[in-house]
């Protein structure tokens, strides 16, 4: 097991038969797990950000509909499907951009479904069967994708990221940091530049946390700072993650992205995107059409308890923003690198 694979974001407590999550809004000062027993409580873990990043609430979707499933399986039949259907849409409305929440519940509907007329109590082992896969897959995939993607990366790298890709926003490895990791892992010496990522820091909070922890090498930087030390050539290559890819390659992720992959494109710097293929919305056609979350406005009027705006300025709270496929130079997926991602390159992958 590697060290982000140690972080457990997410983990199943067998005895209990509960899932216990790391509540990530208060990281780094406190390390706290949180307990969920329905639907209803996961639907609230995802919506209120104690997990948070695509993959992760992925997971979570799916074991908030097996914890569903398991408490009605005493129920009979009728009941047991209506609630796991409340409990879909429920799950399905905690969070819009990132695409792995509706794949995840999708992927656990088809599974429902196929099972036909079982009885509930062999559909709701089977849905945690199925969580459990999900959540083992998504560790394989970013393990895969750290082999792909470490390759990109030379020997000395200072590598600058946003947001949070890591273990903490997967089930484990990461997807951007994965491949941090794993070149790392081979030996390369690569240090990171963390953008803070406002305004809910998930750069300076966690990225640089999970970093510390296993002693990679890592400057934590403001987000207006990058243009900076591009220009003074500090920064040798840029990798993020992803919330949803259009069918384009057109990449949507957390807002200030976009900003990053112009400078990087303006500083001739590679840009980098490192996300598995339950990302990939084939049904959107093009970026414009991937929702984009509003948050509250009390998140950029402060932080936490502290308010450093007046009271009743308007605020916009975009949470994501997309990167066109054009300034992305290569996709790093479990099947391999996509260079100059674009419709046909990722109709390939998808094949
Ligand atoms: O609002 P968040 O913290 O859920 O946003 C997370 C991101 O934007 C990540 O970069 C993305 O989900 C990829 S995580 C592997």
């Amino acid at each position: 097991m590697s060290a982000g694979e140690r972080v457990e974001t997410l983990r199943w407590l067998a005895g209990h038969g509960e899932l216990e999550m790391i509540d990530q809004r208060v990281l780094p000062a406190r390390f706290d797990r949180i307990r969920y027993r329905c639907a209803a409580e996961v639907a609230e873990g995802i919506r209120t950000m104690v997990v948070r990043g695509a993959p992760a609430i992925g997971c979570a979707a799916a074991y908030g509909v097996a914890l569903e499933a398991l408490r009605l399986a005493h129920r009979p039949a009728a009941q047991f499907h209506a609630g796991l259907a409340e409990a879909h849409a429920l799950l399905a409305g905690s969070r819009p951009t990132a695409v792995n929440l509706g794949w995840a519940l999708e992927r656990m509907q088809a599974h429902a479904l196929a099972l036909g007329a079982a009885p509930p109590t062999s559909v709701a082992a089977a849905l945690l069967a199925e969580a459990h896969a999900i959540l083992a897959e998504d560790i394989a995939a970013n393990r895969a994708m750290g082999v792909h993607g470490a390759a990109l990366l030379p020997d000395g790298a200072r590598v600058l990221t946003h947001c949070n890709a890591g273990a903490l926003a997967t089930a484990g490895h990461g997807t951007a940091l994965g491949v941090l990791r794993s070149a790392v892992a081979a030996g390369k010496r690569i240090s990171v530049l963390a953008d803070e990522t406002r305004p809910f820091l998930q750069g300076a909070r966690l990225t640089v946390w999970e970093l510390l922890e296993e002693g990679i090498p890592v400057t934590l930087i403001t987000d207006n700072m990058s243009g900076h030390l591009m220009q003074r050539g500090e920064v040798d290559a840029v990798i993020v993650g992803a919330d949803r890819i259009a069918a384009n390659g057109d990449v949507a992720n957390k807002i200030g992205t976009y900003m990053v992959a112009v400078l990087a494109r303006r500083h001739g710097i590679p840009f980098y995107v490192a996300a598995p293929l339950s990302t990939i919305d084939l049904r959107i056609a093009d970026g414009s059409g991937i929702p984009i979350e509003e948050r509250h406005a009390d998140e950029v009027r402060g932080f936490g308890a502290a308010r450093w705006a007046p009271a009743d300025v308007p605020v916009r709270n975009p949470a994501f923003d997309v990167t066109p496929a054009d300034l992305v130079t290569a996709l790093v997926t479990e099947r391999g690198v996509v260079r100059d991602p674009c419709r046909a390159t990722i109709a390939a992958l998808m094949a």
